[in-house]
């Protein structure tokens, strides 16, 4: 073979991974028998946004992130972290208002940056829901317990959590998991229904919280306040992170809602603008009225309000806790079907999976493949090292789009963006860099373990996906 016949070869390879989806094509596509129902609006998908945002992170990771990492600076490693998902936020928002199709990020850089940059996005992103799934689901089955204990009741150690010496497996994690696939396969209008009200529970107990809680803070336990140093509120950030992952759920339903350009910005940066500010008071007050050694508890914010005496406040807060969380977890999954459900229209994944129900309109098989593995993983791993995954996945993800931005600005001037990013290329540079900063706060075998994660995505990609691609019969 010559040489100019062997660069051909390679220039082709390296084309066809970048190959693109027609932006127009893509909009018209409209498959029979694969399109979602159009039923959500602006409000449905704030609610969305806070139903995925408030959750185990504030509820449980909480605990943790103060005794181990922060102590009472962690107001100041939420800020942190929240800096950088509100520059993540509008990058997201800029991507998701631009190609309102289902699969939100996924879709757009399948349109934009190309199909290999699209693969290790949607990977990525599998990852985040997923793994997010699980991890919720173990910090509702901890809440859960608790209210079961208040009653006398108490599971065998065996089947209650995988964080104890006798444990092997958390039951209710497993089960609720199932439990929100039923319904999530029974149609998107009565979940969102469902998750408003939800919603407004859970906001309920947090301002509960906080009305009660701010007579009992004792200025003293502020100090010192910050007993782990600037490395401790970094480290913090990097996991409390997953407090605010929920989001960009809100750009994965773009597909099923009725005026996307308009309402998945709005989306997006009210439920974020919204969480951040209760997440900033909560920690303060956590931290203020029990010595953050304390806080490293399952159940933290009930256990700060029995500390302060209020035991039925500290009831009413647990059972919130329980409704929010779960809330939390309708909106991983759903994030999660409509990734798969676009990665496998698009051939990267197996086509049974993009079939939808023809009498809920729902992608049901992808939602149970989902359900079932998301509710084994929940029922076998302990909750920190998922959240460690969860957050090294997500904030990858949000550095490529980060970046994604800017490339467009400049390769793409062209497209249409019904939301703009301002100061453009400063702050998708400061999330991206933020973004990086974060991972590099993350354990050692959690940056392993990811690496492991990419590897298999890249070895699905070249022997299954790569061949499957829509788009391979045009290149
Ligand atoms: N942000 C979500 C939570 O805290 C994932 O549970």
């Amino acid at each position: 073979m010559n040489i100019a016949r062997a660069v051909a070869i390679i220039a082709a390879f390296i084309s066809s991974l970048f190959r693109t989806k027609d932006i127009s094509t893509l909009l018209a596509e409209k498959e029979k028998g694969h399109q979602l129902k159009k039923a959500l609006g602006a409000f449905d998908l704030t609610m969305l946004g806070i139903g995925g945002i408030i959750g185990t992170g504030i509820f449980v990771l909480t605990g943790v992130a103060a005794a181990k990492h922060a102590g009472p600076a962690l107001p100041l490693s939420f800020i942190f972290a929240g800096f950088a998902c509100a520059f993540a936020a509008l990058c997201y928002a800029e991507f998701s208002s631009a190609v309102p199709v289902s699969g939100s990020v996924y879709t757009y850089s399948y349109a934009t940056l190309g199909e290999i940059i699209a693969w290790i996005i949607g990977w990525d992103l599998i990852l985040e829901y997923l793994l997010a799934a699980s991890t919720v689901a173990v910090g509702w089955s901890g809440y859960f317990q608790k209210l079961l204990n208040g009653f006398g009741l108490h599971l065998p150690p065996v089947v209650a959590s995988v964080d104890t010496p006798e444990g092997v497996f958390n039951l209710p994690a497993f089960l609720i998991v199932l439990l929100i696939t039923w319904l999530l396969s029974r149609g998107v209008k009565e979940s969102a229904r469902l998750n408003n009200i939800m919603v407004l529970i859970k906001v309920a107990v947090v301002l509960l919280f906080i009305v009660v809680g701010v007579w009992y803070v004792k200025p003293a336990n502020w100090t010192p306040f910050m007993p782990f140093g600037w490395g401790g509120v970094f480290s913090g950030a990097a996991f409390v992170f997953f407090a605010y992952i929920g989001f960009d759920a809100v750009a994965t339903a773009a597909e099923e809602v009725r005026n996307p350009k308009r309402d998945l910005p709005i989306g997006i940066i009210a439920s974020l603008a919204i969480c951040t500010v209760l997440y900033i008071i909560v920690s303060a007050l956590m931290t203020g009225i029990v010595p953050y050694p304390k806080l490293d508890d399952p159940a933290p914010i009930s256990l700060v309000l029995q500390v302060a005496g209020q035991d039925w406040v500290a009831g009413f807060v647990s059972l919130g806790a329980i409704l929010g969380i779960t809330t939390v977890l309708m909106v991983m999954l759903y994030g999660q079907t409509r990734i798969f459900f676009a990665m496998s229209r698009d051939g990267l994944l197996p086509r049974m999976f993009s079939g939808v129900h023809p009498r809920f309109q729902t992608p049901y098989r992808s939602t149970w493949l989902i359900g079932v593995i998301a509710s084994a993983l929940g029922g076998f791993f302990p909750l920190n090292k998922l959240a460690e995954l969860v957050n090294i996945g997500t904030l990858a993800a949000f550095t490529l789009i980060s970046i994604g931005v800017i490339v467009l600005r400049y390769s793409r001037p062209d497209l249409p963006r019904s939301f703009k990013v301002p100061f453009v290329p400063a702050i998708p540079l400061l999330a991206a860099g933020f973004c990086i900063f974060l991972m590099s706060q993350l354990p050692a075998d959690t940056w392993t373990l990811f690496g492991v994660w990419l590897l298999i995505g890249l070895a699905v990609y070249f022997t299954y996906s790569r061949r499957h691609s829509t788009l391979r019969a045009h290149n």
